[in-house]
């Protein structure tokens, strides 16, 4: 069973604690989806002001809606294309302050204010992204990115065990 921590507040010491968390939570987990769902479930219970965290992974040619939490969303992402295809063709996180200057923006919940969303690659290959939405302006900085960064780093390393 899952135990819920309590945090502390201190944000770099709980972010290692979540970093803890996930490989605890995944390194027996041998199936991508059960990965990625428990993967988003777990940001979810620990990332306040938010109300959409999930991923879109990279299918042929395009992204498409993989395991989330939050209201249902789109379901097809071309490359280059809102805030999540285009951090996929840059390779680089975007950390978008306010999603209403962000050109392209792809509205999935009107509730959005800001957002980020780290790229995932394995061995060089496109396979898809994190993505998650904040109701408020600028609810994401560079310390989220450091540690989403490493979060995304691990769920790789273990994907890429299991594909
Ligand atoms: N806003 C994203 C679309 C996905 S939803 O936020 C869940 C974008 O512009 O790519």
């Amino acid at each position: 069973m899952f135990e819920v921590k309590e945090y502390s507040g201190q944000r770099e010491k709980d972010y290692s604690l979540v970093l803890q968390q996930l490989q605890a939570l995944i390194e027996d987990d041998t199936d991508e989806i059960s990965v990625l769902a428990n993967s988003s479930a777990l940001l979810n219970q620990f990332l306040d002001n938010i109300n959409w965290v999930g991923f879109y992974l990279w299918k042929k040619d395009e992204l498409v809606l993989g395991p989330f939490q939050g209201l249902p969303a789109c379901t097809r992402i071309a490359f280059g294309k809102g805030v999540c295809g285009s951090a996929l063709a840059e390779k680089k996180t975007l950390l978008v302050p306010n999603v209403h200057e962000f050109p392209g923006h792809i509205v999935c919940d009107a509730a959005s204010q800001s957002e980020i969303v780290v790229p995932m690659f394995i061995g060089g290959q496109a396979y898809g992204v994190l993505d998650i939405d904040s109701p408020i302006l600028e609810r994401f900085d560079e310390i989220d990115q450091q540690y989403l960064e490493q979060f995304v780093e691990i769920l790789i390393n273990h994907l890429a065990t299991i594909n």
